[in-house]
């Protein structure tokens, strides 16, 4: 069902500032960070031949990504989001596992405008999942 690895997303405090270590250190390209008032984060996209890395920022009081930092004050991986092509029929093939989906079990529209879904991290090893039809 899923295919492509489309970004692994990394909690930060200070994008710019995370950004430097790919940009000047690591060589990588990487975008202006830009913020997304409606989801909570500023982000910085550093763009990888295979992949992106997202360096996902707290933008306001009650960001999403607050409670995380708390949690993980030095940073850490936030989410790994993969590609599907029928983000519907993933949902069912999901629920059908008993694979629970946050936030009522219905596609929303994510940070790049296309529908997702996000995946309880109790039931993926740990590891938060963000769906995405392109
Ligand atoms: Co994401």
């Amino acid at each position: 069902m899923i295919g492509r690895l489309n970004h692994v997303a990394i909690a930060v405090r200070d994008a710019a500032a995370a950004s430097a270590l790919y940009r000047d250190a690591l060589g990588a390209k990487v975008s202006a960070p830009m913020a997304l008032p409606e989801h909570g984060v500023r982000v910085v996209f550093v763009e990888l031949p295979n992949t992106k890395i997202e360096l996902i920022e707290p933008l306001g009081p009650l960001s999403p990504i607050t409670k995380f930092l708390s949690k993980n004050p030095g940073g850490t991986i936030h989410h790994l989001c993969f590609e599907v092509d029928d983000i519907d029929a993933a949902r069912e093939q999901l629920k059908g596992a008993g694979t629970r989906i946050l936030g009522g079990g219905s596609p929303k529209i994510g940070a790049h405008g296309k529908p997702v879904l996000f995946l309880n991290p109790k039931d993926c090893a740990g590891i938060l999942i963000e769906l995405e039809q392109l």
